[in-house]
C-alpha cells in the first residue's frame, strides 16, 4: 500500500529490530536496476542506507559506476558500495564480486577523505581478484570481435577485465581469490603456474605477454594484501551473524537485470548475476534473507555498449534525452544510447526480481516533450504482437516496438518535492507505469542531488 510521506529517509532514524533466526521474514532490502544499467541505483542506495546496518555488493566489479551528489559535489565510485559516505553504515564487498585491488585501494582513500575518517569496509576472502592480464584479455577479445569480417561483433565491454576474471573463476585452476593476497607463499606458486598458462593465450590474442610477469604481479598482490589485511574476512559468516542479531542489510545490485548473465539479453550482457538471483550465491545468505525488492528504473531507456534495444531513438528525441539526462557513461565516458520507456522489458524485469516497489529516476529529463511514448508490445516478424520478452538477442533485435502515446508535461520539475506538486502530465505518466507494471512507485527522482527526491513510501 502506498503511504504519502514527505519525510526524507535520510532524516529518519535507522530502524532497529529484525528477524528472529528461522523466520521467513527479513528486514533486508535489495536494490536492483531494471533496465540496462545506470538507472540511478547509487542515489537510491544513498537515500536508503541510513536505515540499514550494512550495504552489501554481491556482483560485478569496477564495471559499475555509482554517482552520489551531495551538496552539489559529485562522488563517483566503481567498486565501493554506494552507502560508504554514511557514518555508521558498514560497507561489504561479498564473495560474488570481482575485486581490482588498485581500484579498491584508491576508492578507500577517496572515500576516507570525503568522510574525514576511516571507511568501514570489509571484503570477502572468497571474492575473486581482477588481474592486469584480465584487462588485457578483455581489451584484445573486444578488438578481435570488432574486426570481424562481416560486422562489428564486440560486446562493448567496459574493458575492466570483468568477463576474463569471472571466466577464471569458472576455470578454477587459473583463479586468484582475495584471501590468496594474504598467503604470499601460496600466491607465488599459484601466480607462476597461472602466468605460464596465460602467456601463450595472451600472445595468441595479440596482447603483450609481459603483463604475465609472475614476480611483478606477486609483489603488487602482496603489497595490496598488506594494505587490505584488516578488511579481508569471511563475509558470508559475518552477514549471517548480522542477520541473526537482527541486523538489516541493503543489497546493492551492480549493473542491471537486462545485463544479467543468465536472464539478460545474452550475449550482450555482463558476466555476473545482477538480478536478485545473484544475491544468495554472491553473499552466502539463504534466499529467504533477500527481503523487500526495490526496483530502480529511469523514466526512459538507455543502454551502453552493443546489443538489442527495441525502443532506441537514433534521432532528435534520443539526442534530446542524452543532452538533458547527461547520458554519458560514469565508467567509460561513452555516450549512452537513448530511447523511450520499454514496459515489455520492464514487466519481465519486475517479474524476475519480484519487485515490491519502484523508484522512477530522472523524470525531470522528460519535461518539455509534447508527447511521451511507452512501448507496450513487440511486433514480431510474422506480424503478431507479443508482450513476452524473448530469450534470444537476435529475436529481440528483430521486433518492432508498439507504442502508446500519452500527453507530456512542459513544467520543469527539479524543484518539486511532493507527489501532489507534480504536474498532472508527470503524475499520469507515473500512474501509467504503476498500472502496467502492477507495482507502486515509492520514490521519484527529479534531479541528481540527494534533496531532489520525492519519497512517497519506502517500506
Ligand atoms: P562488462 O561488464 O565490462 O563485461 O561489459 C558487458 C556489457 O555490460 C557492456 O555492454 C557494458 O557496457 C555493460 N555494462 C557493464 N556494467 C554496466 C553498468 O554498470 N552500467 C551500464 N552498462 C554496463
Amino acid at each position: 500500500m502506498i503511504t504519502d510521506t514527505t519525510q526524507s529517509p535520510a532524516q529518519s532514524q535507522p530502524q532497529s529490530g529484525g528477524t528472529p533466526h528461522g523466520s521467513t521474514q527479513t528486514a533486508s532490502t535489495a536494490v536492483v536496476g531494471l533496465q540496462w544499467g545506470d538507472e540511478g541505483k547509487g542515489k537510491v542506495i544513498d537515500l536508503l542506507a541510513p536505515r540499514f546496518d550494512a550495504v552489501v555488493r554481491y556482483n560485478g566489479g569496477a564495471n559499475a559506476g555509482h554517482t552520489v551528489v551531495i551538496g552539489g559535489k559529485k562522488h563517483a565510485f566503481h567498486l565501493m558500495p554506494s552507502g560508504v559516505l554514511h557514518q555508521g553504515v558498514r560497507s561489504v564487498i561479498a564473495n560474488g564480486v570481482v575485486v581490482d585491488p588498485t581500484v579498491i585501494l584508491s576508492e578507500i582513500e577517496r572515500a576516507s577523505q570525503a568522510l574525514g575518517g576511516e571507511v568501514d569496509l570489509l571484503i570477502s576472502d572468497r571474492a575473486h581478484v581482477v588481474m592486469p592480464y584480465h584487462k588485457a584479455e578483455d581489451e584484445m577479445r573486444e578488438q578481435i570481435l570488432s574486426a570481424h569480417t562481416d560486422k562489428d561483433r564486440s560486446i562493448g565491454t567496459t574493458k575492466r577485465g570483468i568477463g576474463p576474471a569471472y571466466s577464471d573463476k569458472a576455470h578454477r585452476s587459473t583463479a586468484v581469490r582475495v584471501g590468496d593476497l594474504l598467503r604470499p607463499d601460496l600466491l607465488k606458486e599459484k601466480l607462476e603456474r597461472i602466468c605460464e598458462a596465460k602467456r601463450p593465450v595472451l600472445s595468441a590474442l595479440g596482447a603483450d605477454p609481459a603483463v604475465c610477469d609472475a614476480s611483478a604481479l606477486h609483489e603488487e598482490c602482496t603489497e595490496a594484501g598488506k594494505k587490505l589485511r584488516s578488511r579481508i574476512c569471511d563475509t558470508g559468516t559475518l552477514l549471517n551473524e548480522m542477520i541473526s542479531a537482527g541486523g538489516r542489510l541493503l543489497f546493492e545490485g551492480a549493473n542491471a537485470t537486462l545485463l544479467d548473465l543468465d536472464h539478460g539479453t545474452f550475449p550482450y550482457v555482463t558476466s555476473s548475476n545482477c538480478s536478485v538471483c545473484g544475491i544468495p550465491s554472491g553473499t552466502g545468505l539463504a534466499p529467504r534473507h533477500v527481503g523487500r525488492v526495490q526496483g530502480v528504473l529511469k523514466a526512459y531507456s538507455t543502454r551502453v555498449g552493443a546489443g538489442p534495444f527495441p525502443t532506441e531513438r537514433d534521432d532528435e528525441i534520443g539526442d534530446r534525452i542524452r543532452t538533458r539526462g547527461n547520458e554519458f557513461g560514469t565508467t567509460t565516458g561513452r555516450p549512452r544510447r537513448c530511447g523511450w520507456l520499454d514496459l515489455v522489458a520492464l514487466k519481465y524485469a519486475v517479474t524476475l526480481n519480484g519487485v515490491d516497489s519502484l523508484a522512477v529516476m530522472l523524470l525531470d529529463v522528460l519535461a518539455g516533450f509534447d508527447e511521451l511514448s511507452v512501448c507496450t508490445g513487440y511486433r514480431t516478424s510474422d506480424g503478431s504482437v507479443t508482450d513476452r520478452f524473448p530469450a534470444d538477442a537476435s529475436a529481440l533485435e528483430a521486433v518492432t516496438p508498439v507504442y502508446e502515446t500519452v500527453p507530456g508535461f512542459q513544467e520543469e520539475i527539479t524543484g518539486v518535492r511532493t507527489w501532489d506538486d507534480l504536474p498532472e502530465g508527470a503524475r499520469r505518466y507515473l500512474e501509467l507505469i504503476e498500472q502496467r507494471l502492477g507495482v507502486p512507485v515509492g520514490i521519484v527522482s527529479v534531479g541528481p542531488d540527494r534533496e531532489q527526491t520525492i519519497v512517497r513510501s519506502i517500506d
